[in-house]
């Protein structure tokens, strides 16, 4: 078994440590964040990622795993392993002071021939400026191997112990042997290249996910106006083997601390050396975009934004994380404040504090029901499973108007509908009217269309 070292004890840094303690190796976590580290020592995960804390508890009750929130004089481990955040400056490239700062700090408690693997995602590249930082600090015979993730929160462990390939980018083909060697009892494919090609598959792969989900959005908007449907659009296109059916959910588009940052960071790369990324471009302002389209639909029935109360379900960037950054939902919500909405944001799973450090006029309440009192419209933004089960009897009673606008595409229309709800979403025609035809109905009959429960009066500013 190997002695495997983490630096980095985030989202991707404490999945790969607690998997490979997991497999029987002895991994130490290291991170400057001492609150981090006393959580992990205590089996506290800091981050929200289903059977994390199993791994933990049993990786910390075996002994195989410790945590450290130094660098200390000397690291045993003959991999260590890279794993901290590489977020987005102002210009839109990539930051690498973290990165740096580690490589700096790591460089000189090195032993002899050890490798650092790189997972963090970085620039293409970066890998000559780890080597370069490894030699400037005393490492003289470090290899350095880039070993890109393809975690995606919430099915992280998964993902890291079934993976669908791993990545291995390296100029010192016995270190990259020894990398090979620490994977072989995974059932993937190993790609072996060099260290750019490697950080550049996993900038290819990201932004072509996001264009995939650009893609269906801009689609969804088509459909929208021609009365085609494109959740069998989806279906229909995905069972081609050349396309497949991932990642074709069309909704209010992609988020995370991962698409935005890289798809903005490859097009910075790119314009760098003169090269106009004009595809991604587009992917990212097709995302963009996605968002308006809730208030597209509100307006089709509510007429005007300005005092109406919106409910928005969701402020995770996605469903089975508490994490934020960059959210769909959120900015969602900004954009419906700023269009004069009152707007109450609900999601049991997020603290109001997080929200608030990038929205700070926007709060989050896990209490459905108040949230819905007297609100002219529920928005869902993102799919929970609670929210693919909503009371809609007890909504109905205490909201001003029933009307939800489906930002995932994932109620059962027929269900919301039955419960005397209006329904609209992505890219579907409704039951109650075709495509654009009904859309055009809609505008035609403005916000007369919408009954009003409990004899309640609608207030919205044109009344
Ligand atoms: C993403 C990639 O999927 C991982 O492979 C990669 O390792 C990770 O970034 C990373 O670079 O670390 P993640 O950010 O966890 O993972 O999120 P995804 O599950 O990919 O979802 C991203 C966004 O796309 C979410 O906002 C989600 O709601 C949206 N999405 C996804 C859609 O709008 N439609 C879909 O069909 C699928």
């Amino acid at each position: 078994m190997a002695e495997i070292a983490v630096i980095g004890c985030g989202q991707a840094g404490l999945v790969v440590a607690t998997s490979f303690a997991s497999l029987g190796h002895h991994v130490v976590g290291i991170d400057i964040d001492r609150r981090k580290i006393e959580a992990c020592r205590d089996g506290v995960t800091p981050i929200q990622e289903p059977g994390l804390d199993r791994l933990l508890t049993e990786g910390l009750a075996a002994g195989r795993l410790t945590f450290l929130h130094e660098y200390p004089e000397r690291i045993e481990a003959e991999f260590v392993f890279i794993a901290v955040d590489t977020p987005t400056s102002p210009s839109g490239a990539c930051d690498l002071k973290a990165l740096k700062s580690a490589t700096t700090s790591l460089a000189p408690a090195l032993r002899e021939n050890a490798i650092v693997v790189n997972k963090s995602t970085v620039p293409v590249g970066t890998g000559d400026e780890v080597i370069r930082l490894l030699r400037l600090h005393g490492a003289y015979n470090a290899s350095v191997v880039s070993n890109p993730e393809f975690l995606q929160e919430g099915d992280a462990i998964r993902n890291f112990t079934v993976p669908d390939r791993i990545i291995l980018g390296g100029d010192d083909p016995s270190a990259t042997a020894r990398v090979a060697e620490l994977y072989r009892e995974f059932d993937a494919p190993i790609v072996q290249c060099d260290i750019r090609t490697a950080e550049m598959i996993k900038y290819a792969s990201n932004a072509f996910l996001a264009m995939k989900i650009s893609f269906i959005n801009e689609m969804a908007s088509i459909c929208d106006v021609l009365g085609a449907d494109v959740s069998r659009v989806a279906v229909g296109m995905g069972l081609d083997p050349r396309i497949g059916p991932k990642f074709l959910g069309a909704g209010i588009g992609w988020g995370g601390s991962c698409f935005p940052k890289d798809v903005s960071a490859l097009e910075y790369a790119a314009s760098l050396h003169g090269v106009r990324a004009q595809l991604l471009r587009g992917v990212a302002e097709t995302n963009r975009d996605q968002r308006r389209q809730v208030l597209r639909k509100l307006r089709g029935v509510l007429g005007r934004l300005e005092t109406a109360r919106i409910v928005v379900l969701g402020a995770s960037f996605k469903p089975n994380t508490s994490d934020v950054r960059e959210s769909p939902a959120l900015e969602v919500a900004n954009l419906l404040r700023l269009s004069g909405a009152e707007v109450r944001v609900v999601d049991e799973h997020v603290l109001s504090e997080e929200v608030q450090a990038q929205y700070p006029q926007l709060t989050v309440t896990g209490d459905l029901l108040a949230a819905a009192q007297d609100a002219d419209a529920l928005v869902l933004a993102t799919e929970w499973p609670e929210f693919l089960d909503l009371p809609f009897d007890d909504l109905a009673d205490v909201m001003r108007r029933p009307l939800i606008v489906d930002g995932r595409n994932v109620l059962d229309e027929r269900a919301v509908r039955d419960a005397g709800f209006i329904y609209r979403c992505i890219g579907r025609p409704n039951a109650e009217g075709q495509g654009a035809s009904f859309n055009e109905r809609d505008q035609r009959i403005g916000r007369d269309s919408v009954p009003t429960r409990n004899g309640r009066q609608p207030a919205l500013a044109s009344d």
